[in-house]
């Protein structure tokens, strides 16, 4: 009644930003993403019919009030009548800070779950169990690069291409730490309500997609950076024109973005994304990497940078 699971977080190229239903935690529109190699969060869980209350510790602490949003996603996996359970999970980068912590941790917790219950759910399903709980995480069940679609009154998960097929490199340009002003859930349906950009936003996606999906095909780097930043500044015009507004970025988030338009300036492939966070993560050729690395790091204000290449999708490890 235990299993392990490993899981990376991903960073969408094409972003989600609004639910069409908050109950049942499903997105507005879809997403393109790429899964992370070296960012992971370890999650174990273990079905215990001596324990009263689930229990969860994170990096060694207990998290209570974490435990509402786990506690609800064990039930979608072992159904409501399941016995109490400790989990525990470990992560090797900060969380709540932008970085998708919630879609590895969802991700790795729903293929630990369903492994300890041994129910042998497919990925299909294990992708819209981790969506219920963190819409970005439904991506993070699949290595590379992946596309979330809206499928009747659930979602539907794909690869598009292995991480072999197209390995690329990100640098995470870490900004500030801790946990972020407002969550993705709360600003999400502020934007929905009150961003005159947001009906917009929902009806140009398709578009979006398309451009990412072919350039993904094509391995046509200047097409995925171009739309890529296109779709990510206009989530964030959506977030600035909501009131109260929403805005995630610090002076150095602006400041990472400036290299990165010097970088291109001098012929680097390379381009930047930002999500609900201040980091800025750039994506570039692995060739590129070092320079990239080097320039984030020298940006005023940057406190840390990590980098990764691409990688595959959550999966159970041996428990230890
Ligand atoms: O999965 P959530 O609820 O944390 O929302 C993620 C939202 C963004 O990271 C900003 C975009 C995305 O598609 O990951």
């Amino acid at each position: 009644m235990k299993a392990t699971a490993r899981a990376q977080p991903n960073i969408a190229l094409i972003k989600y930003w609004g639910k069409r239903d908050v109950d049942r935690n499903l997105p507005a529109v879809g997403s393109i993403s790429i899964t992370l190699a070296d960012l992971s969060t370890t999650m174990s869980v273990e079905f215990d019919a001596s324990l009263r209350n689930d229990t969860l510790s994170v990096n060694d602490r207990d998290k209570p009030a974490m435990l509402p949003r786990v506690s609800a996603c064990l039930d979608n996996v072992a159904g409501k009548q399941r016995e109490a359970a400790r989990v525990i999970s470990s992560g090797n980068f900060p969380i709540a800070a932008g970085l998708a912590s919630s879609a590895s941790a969802f991700a790795a917790l729903v293929v630990a779950a369903d492994a300890a219950t041994g129910a042998g759910l497919d990925t299909a399903s294990l992708a819209s169990l981790a969506g219920a709980a963190s819409g970005s995480a439904a991506r993070s069940l699949y290595g590379g690069y992946a596309e979330l679609t809206n499928a009747g009154d659930d979602v539907a998960v794909r690869s598009l291409r292995s991480a072999d097929e197209w390995p690329l490199s990100v640098v995470v340009a870490i900004t500030a730490t801790g946990p972020k002003a407002v969550g993705s859930t709360e600003a999400m349906e502020i934007s929905r309500k009150t961003s005159p950009f947001y009906s917009r936003w929902v009806e140009q996606q398709e578009l979006d997609l398309a451009e990412a999906r072919a350039a993904i095909a094509e391995r046509d780097f200047g097409k995925l950076a171009s739309v890529a930043e296109h779709n990510c500044l206009k989530m964030h015009s959506v977030m600035w024109g909501s009131r109260p507004p929403v805005v995630y970025w610090n002076s150095a988030t602006l400041a990472c973005m400036q290299t990165i338009r010097a970088l291109q300036a001098r012929g680097v492939a390379v381009f930047f994304t930002i999500d609900a966070g201040p980091q800025l993560k750039a994506v570039c050729e692995p060739a590129d990497e070092a320079q990239v690395r080097e320039a984030l790091t020298a940006t005023e204000a940057v406190q840390d940078v990590l980098v990764s290449g691409l990688g595959k999708g959550a999966a159970q490890v041996a428990d230890g």
